[in-house]
């Protein structure tokens, strides 16, 4: 299958099916934003619910945090992401429509990583680099991709913020009160998963470049002499949540950023990137933030964010090791990786082959017919009583058994449940498992231990 053919495929499932529609729809769409129907805020909710169990819940060394979207403007300052958080724009000098000068000049197939603002007009100049329409381009300039906000109902310099265009400022300003509350001894690390905004010149590729989006990250305060070895500790743990959840690692890369590409406070960074329809791009980061935020946040508060040394009895800042994750681009890359079409008996069938721990319905249940009220009857009690102990448990009874399969594997449901004649007389319910289309009868007893023991080992 092309490459462009699968991501037109995985798009039109996603809304077809409830996953993810585009937002404000009704009124002709506004880009870089998708809303997530009930199968995506299922979807999206088991990916944070891993992360979450995984990073914080489990561990002994790891505080939750959830800080507001809307912060001091003086955050931005300190943090550099005022001056620093811009990206290259360039106009088109007939429409003048906006583009992101790093992606035209990609598109044009010239390597532009490294590459100063003057070297990009250059380029543009010395090629003749026309825009998408063909018109000739104007001067390559910085953008800053933070969303302005006002604050207030009085209009001063004051008034004026950001909505956050990264979940971590929210962990550093929050530093001082998880050290006054738990006294944590380092290593030790706080994690978030929330909004963030970001005024992208294109957001394009679905779900991959939003303006709003979400983010699961952890700021790992560390003793500065073993910032290496942490930071390959959680390059592994990375790797191992991602194999985690399903994603084919065969698509998932390791990049080393070289010096000139990182972002302003990084002194090293990892980027892992995953083979999309429209390219290997950026999925997750590792960045090495030393104490850069801490010491901005230090100079502008006047506050002592800082940790007493147990042996030297001094304060010292610590440094930062930050793993980060996007949620949406984990759901395109799951979608992506679980994706299946295949042929049987003849006839095609598309399923999502999500680990059972991911996929939004874990069951679903049918009577075999559904103008069969003694069947309907008895379906609804198997319904009620998997519902009760797995929660995802959908009701299906629309068209034939056939069609209901077909639904089902699209949208990824690990098993399906038939209630038929059989039932009525020995209590034994059919249930098909979504990747090898298998049946077998299990007695409604046992079922839900059945189920227990299926969602445990998958
Ligand atoms: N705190 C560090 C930070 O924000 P980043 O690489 O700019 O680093 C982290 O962003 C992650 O957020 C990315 O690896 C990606 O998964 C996600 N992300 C960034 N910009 C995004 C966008 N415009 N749309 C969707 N996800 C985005």
């Amino acid at each position: 299958m092309k490459e462009q053919e699968l991501m037109q495929k995985i798009v039109s499932l996603a809304k077809r099916r409830g996953f993810i529609f585009q937002g404000s729809e009704i009124y002709g769409g506004l880009a870089g934003t998708y809303d997530y129907g009930p199968l995506g805020v299922s979807l999206k909710k088991n990916i944070k619910d891993s992360w979450w169990r995984k990073f914080v819940e489990n561990r002994t060394d790891m505080y939750g945090l959830d800080a507001s979207i809307l912060m001091s403007g003086m955050v931005w300052h300190a943090s550099g992401h005022a001056d620093g958080f811009v990206d290259p724009l360039v106009e088109d000098l007939v429409t003048g429509k906006r583009y992101r000068a790093d992606h035209l000049l990609e598109d044009a197939g010239f390597e532009i990583l490294g590459k100063t603002i003057s070297e990009m007009n250059q380029i543009i100049q010395e090629n003749n680099i026309l825009s998408p329409e063909k018109n000739p381009l104007g001067e390559v300039r910085t953008f800053n991709m933070m969303l302005q906000t006002k604050m207030g109902a009085v209009e001063d310099s004051a008034s004026h913020t950001f909505l956050r265009p990264e979940t971590a400022q929210g962990i550093f300003v929050n530093f001082k009160n998880v050290v006054d509350s738990f006294s944590p001894k380092l290593p030790f690390g706080i994690g978030q998963i929330g909004k963030a905004f970001r005024n992208e010149i294109t957001p394009r590729d679905f779900i991959f470049r939003l303006r709003e989006f979400e983010q699961m990250e952890i700021e790992y305060f560390v003793y500065p002499e073993y910032w290496s070895q942490e930071f390959e500790y959680w390059k592994d743990e990375m790797l191992e949540w991602m194999q985690e959840i399903g994603l084919d690692m065969n698509h998932v890369h390791e990049v080393e950023i070289s010096e000139e590409d990182r972002a302003h406070y990084s002194k090293r960074t990892i980027d892992f990137e995953f083979d999309y329809p429209f390219g290997r791009k950026e999925l997750y980061g590792l960045a090495y933030r030393g104490d850069y935020d801490l010491s901005k946040h230090i100079e502008k508060s006047k506050q002592r964010l800082q940790i007493l040394h147990p042996e030297t009895n001094e304060w010292i800042t610590p440094h930062v090791i930050e793993p980060t994750f996007g949620v949406d681009r984990t759901v395109l890359a799951l979608l992506l990786s679980v994706y299946q079409e295949e042929e049987i008996d003849g006839e095609s069938r598309v399923y999502l082959s999500f680990p059972s721990s991911m996929a939004p319905v874990k069951i679903a249940v049918s009577p075999l017919l559904r103008n069969k009220p003694d069947l309907v009857e008895r379906a609804q009690e198997v319904f009620a009583k998997l519902k009760q102990e797995f929660g995802n448990v959908m009701w299906d009874d629309n068209g034939n058994i056939g069609k209901r399969y077909r639904r089902q594997d699209e949208i990824g449901t690990p098993y399906c449940v038939v209630v038929d004649f059989d039932t009525l007389e020995n209590n034994e319910v059919t249930v098909r498992d979504r990747n090898t289309t298998k049946q077998e009868r299990v007695s409604i007893q046992k079922l839900n231990t059945y189920f227990a023991e299926k969602f445990e080992t998958k």
